[in-house]
């Protein structure tokens, strides 16, 4: 039987109706909207998308946004002058940085200059120890997404074998990190796999939720999935005809898994979501009232 296709981009749409009246909500209590800045440095055609739909995303949902773009150029004492006034902006709750940054620039030191009640990446070391300690603040938006998409979906990962393959510090370890938590919605027990892991066909089948963030095209075939299990498939890849495909083989895997996100339309929006909400949950933070 063919899998229960999760549809992010659905499920985004009902999340950002309900940040929108939390937008709402914090403007009839404050007088101000909360408000997102992103920060692009240099002409990459994808990052300028990424940030264009981030900043129609904010509009969509009543927040503000400002967009701080500088040249190819700019020096990293240029870009920590920027962050640090945006860090005293009273009006700026969130802060953006879009990765990846000029080779002059190194992102470890932008990515710690922000505020840590700013950093709505959830990126930042502040953050990233929070949820490693078990008090998370903003969780990082990727991962924030995969859990929703399961838990709206009622698929409760608690006791479940979760297995995510790849290790980044943008989604595999934060994703491990949220899963394996001893709270509600998480309790997983998580196994992590990247290049150098010995037969990995061998761990992906014991996985009942089976996560991959690797970034190779349709990777994962469907004799590394356990029948019915669960397969998040993070990667988005373009192939040379124009395609945009994940790191998953979906029309094999999907005949094996009992439930499968698709790309384009799975993972992707509800990252852009995630960011809204962390900015309006910035805001509230910041807030006096
Ligand atoms: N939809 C979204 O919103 C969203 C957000 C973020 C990323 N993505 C996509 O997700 C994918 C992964 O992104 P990322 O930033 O996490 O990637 P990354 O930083 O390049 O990390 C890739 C990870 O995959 C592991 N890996 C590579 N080849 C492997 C293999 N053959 N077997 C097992 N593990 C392997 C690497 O292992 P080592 O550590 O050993 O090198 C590394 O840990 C990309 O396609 C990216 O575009 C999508």
């Amino acid at each position: 039987m063919s899998a229960k296709i999760l549809e992010g981009k659905l499920l985004a749409q009902v999340m950002r109706a309900e940040i929108a009246a939390r937008a709402e909500s914090f403007f009839k209590k404050t007088g101000s909207r909360p408000g997102l800045a992103a920060v692009l440095v240099g002409d990459n055609p994808a990052s300028q998308i990424y940030v264009r739909n981030k900043r129609i995303a904010c509009k969509q949902s009543g927040l503000e946004s400002s967009l701080h773009h500088l040249s190819n150029q700019t020096t990293q004492t240029q870009l920590l002058e920027l962050v640090d006034k945006l860090n005293h902006e009273p009006a700026v709750h969130g802060i953006l940085v879009q990765l990846p940054l000029p080779p002059q620039i190194q992102e470890t030191a932008i990515v710690r200059a922000v505020s840590p009640l700013k950093d709505v990446d959830g990126f930042g070391p502040e953050n990233l120890g929070l949820l490693a300690a078990g008090h998370p603040r903003y969780l990082p938006c990727t991962p924030a997404g995969i859990q929703q998409l399961l838990l709206r979906n009622g698929i409760n990962p608690e006791g479940t074998h979760v297995v995510i393959v790849g290790r980044s510090n943008i989604v595999g370890k934060p994703v491990a990190l949220i899963l394996m938590q001893k709270a509600q919605g998480a309790n997983a027990t998580v196994t992590v796999c990247h290049s150098q892991s010995r037969d990995l066909a061998s761990v992906t089948r014991q996985a009942d939720i089976l996560i991959v963030a690797i970034g190779k095209a349709q990777f994962l075939k469907a004799d590394m999935v356990r029948a019915e299990a669960v397969v998040i498939d993070v990667g988005t890849n373009r192939l040379a005809d124009g395609r945009l495909v994940g790191d998953v083989d979906f029309e094999a895997v999907k005949e094996v898994a009992s439930a499968i996100t698709p790309v384009p339309g799975g993972v992707g929006p509800m990252t852009i979501t995630m960011l809204l909400s962390n900015t309006v949950q910035a805001a509230e933070n910041q807030s006096p009232f």
